[in-house]
C-alpha cells in the first residue's frame, strides 16, 4: 500500500463508526446556544423564485433539488453500461431451519473482471410468497453478519482490524460474525423480511484512491485522469451498487421489488439517503445516526461540520462540495431537501443520544423541514415541532427517534425499523392515531 493510502487508512480506523471508537472530537461545537443563527433553502420555491403549490409543481421541483444535490455534494453518476450480469454462488437452506441462503456475485461493468459485488440474500424459508427485503451495505464483509459458516468471506480491501478480523488489508476466517450485534437476522426474518446485504467496500474501497478500483474508474470521461468536481464520489458509487442490487432482487421472485427498504448506519447512512434519493423504486429509507452529509442540517455546524468531513473522508463527496467548507450557508441545498426527496415514500431517520458528533436534533429538525412537501402530498411527515424524548419513536411518513446510547445499530434500532415498515407496507393495522395527525402546511 502507497504510504498516503496507509495514513487514510489509518484516519479511517479512528473515525470509523462504533460508540467507543467514534468519540466526541474535540474543537467542534456540541452547545445548542452556539448553534448560529441560518436561513435553510426553501424546498417549496423553485430556482427562479416561483412557489410550488401542487403536487405537479413538485415534481418539476423535485428534479431541480436533485440535481442539485448531484451538482454540489455527492455528485453525477453515470448510467451502468450492459445489463445485468449475475453469478449464483450458492442457495440453500441455513440458520437451522429458519432462512435460505442465497449468494449471488454481480457485474458492475461489462468487464468480467472489473468491480462486482456479493449479495447475501437470507429469506424466511417459511414464507409462502415474495417477501419484503431490507437491503444495506455492512462495514467489514457479509460474513460478519452473523457466525453462519456458510457465508462467503470477500477478498477486496479491507480496513485494518484484528477484532473484525482483517489483517493485511484482507478479511480473515477469524472475522466471522463480529458484526452480529448489529444484524438482528434473526429477528427480520421472523418477521417475515428478507435481508440482503454487501459489503461496501466490494463496490469502492474506502480510502482516498479507492476510486481506481471501482465503478469511477470505468466511467471517467475520455482525457480525464481523476473525477471531474461534479462527477460522483465514493457514496455516489455505493448508491450506484444498491440500485444495481435492487435491479438483481427484481428479478428473484422470492422477494417483492416493490417492498425494497433501503438501509444504512452512519457513512452507509449517508449512502442509504443518497440511494434512496436517487434511485425511487426503494420503497422505503432508513437512515442510522447518519449526521454530517446525511440526515444532519450542515447549516447549524455542530458536531462534525461540512469543512471536517471534506478533509478527512475527501472521496465521499464531490470535489464541488469543498466550496462549502466553513461556507454552508452558500450550499443551495441543506440535508432536509434530501430528506423531502424520498416524498411521498416514507422515510425513517435515527439518532443516538450520545452521538453528538452526528447532531441528533439536527438529524431531526431535517426531517421536521421536509414535512411541508410530505403536506403537498396530504401526508404527515414526523408531525411534531421538538425532537422526542429518549426512546420515543414519533412521525408518521416521515420516523424518528432518539435512541439512549451510542453510534451503534441496536435491537431497538431494528424493532422500530420493522415497526414502521409494517406499518406503511399495510402488514399490521395501523397505529393509532397516525392517521389522525394533520400535514403540516406551509
Ligand atoms: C466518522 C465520520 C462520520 C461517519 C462515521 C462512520 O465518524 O466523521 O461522518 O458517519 O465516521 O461512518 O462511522
Amino acid at each position: 500500500m502507497r504510504f498516503h493510502s496507509f495514513l487514510i487508512a489509518i484516519a479511517c480506523v479512528l473515525f470509523l463508526g462504533g460508540s467507543s471508537v467514534v468519540a466526541q472530537p474535540k474543537g467542534f461545537n456540541y452547545d445548542e446556544s452556539k448553534v448560529p443563527k441560518f436561513e435553510l433553502p426553501d424546498s417549496l420555491i423553485f430556482d427562479d423564485g416561483s412557489p410550488v403549490k401542487s403536487v405537479a409543481d413538485w415534481k418539476k421541483r423535485r428534479a431541480e433539488v436533485l440535481q442539485l444535490f448531484r451538482d454540489h455534494v455527492y455528485g453525477n453518476a453515470p448510467k451502468l453500461r450492459g445489463g445485468l450480469k449475475v453469478k449464483l454462488l450458492s442457495e440453500e437452506e441455513a440458520l437451522d431451519g429458519l432462512a435460505i441462503r442465497k449468494q449471488v456475485r454481480i457485474q458492475l461493468t461489462d468487464k468480467p473482471y472489473g468491480p462486482r459485488f456479493d449479495l447475501l440474500i437470507y429469506r424466511p424459508a417459511a414464507a409462502k410468497k415474495a417477501v419484503p427485503a431490507i437491503l444495506g451495505y455492512n462495514f467489514y464483509g457479509n460474513h460478519t453478519i452473523h457466525p453462519d459458516p456458510g457465508i462467503v468471506i470477500h477478498q477486496s480491501w479491507s480496513r485494518n482490524d484484528k477484532s473484525k478480523g482483517v489483517v493485511n488489508n484482507r478479511a480473515t476466517e477469524a472475522g466471522r460474525g463480529s458484526r452480529q450485534s448489529r444484524w438482528a437476522v434473526e429477528m427480520i426474518l421472523k418477521r417475515g423480511y428478507a435481508l440482503a446485504t454487501i459489503y461496501y467496500g466490494d463496490v469502492e474501497p474506502d480510502h482516498k484512491d479507492g476510486w481506481e478500483d471501482s465503478t469511477r474508474s470505468y466511467y471517467l470521461a475520455p482525457g480525464r485522469s481523476k473525477p471531474a468536481p461534479t462527477d460522483w464520489g465514493a457514496i455516489g458509487a455505493w448508491a450506484t451498487g444498491l440500485s444495481r442490487a435492487l435491479d438483481y432482487l427484481g428479478t428473484d421472485r422470492s422477494i417483492n421489488e416493490k417492498q425494497v427498504v433501503v438501509f444504512g448506519h452512519s457513512r452507509l447512512g449517508k449512502t442509504s439517503l443518497w440511494t434512496g434519493a436517487s434511485d425511487e423504486r426503494f420503497a422505503i429509507t432508513i437512515s442510522n445516526n447518519s449526521g454530517c452529509g446525511g440526515a444532519a442540517l450542515s447549516r447549524r455546524r455542530f458536531g462534525e461540520t461540512v469543512k471536517r468531513i471534506n478533509t478527512v473522508f475527501p472521496h465521499w463527496f464531490n470535489d464541488r462540495f469543498n466550496r462549502y467548507n466553513e461556507n454552508e450557508n452558500d450550499c443551495p441545498v441543506d440535508q432536509h431537501m434530501l430528506v423531502a426527496l424520498m416524498a411521498p415514500r416514507p422515510v425513517y431517520i435515527a439518532s443516538a443520544e450520545e452521538d453528538r458528533w452526528a447532531d441528533p436534533n439536527g438529524e431531526f429538525l431535517s426531517g421536521k423541514h421536509a414535512d411541508p412537501v410530505y403536506a403537498l402530498f396530504d401526508k404527515v411527515g414526523v408531525g411534531v415541532d421538538k425532537q422526542p424524548g429518549l426512546d420515543q419513536p414519533v412521525g408518521d411518513t416521515i420516523g424518528y427517534h432518539v435512541r439512549t446510547g451510542g453510534h451503534e445499530v441496536k435491537d431497538y434500532d431494528w424493532e422500530q425499523y420493522l415497526n414502521f415498515a409494517d406499518r406503511h407496507f399495510g402488514r399490521t393495522p395501523k397505529e393509532p392515531g397516525s392517521t389522525k395527525m394533520k400535514p403540516v402546511k406551509k
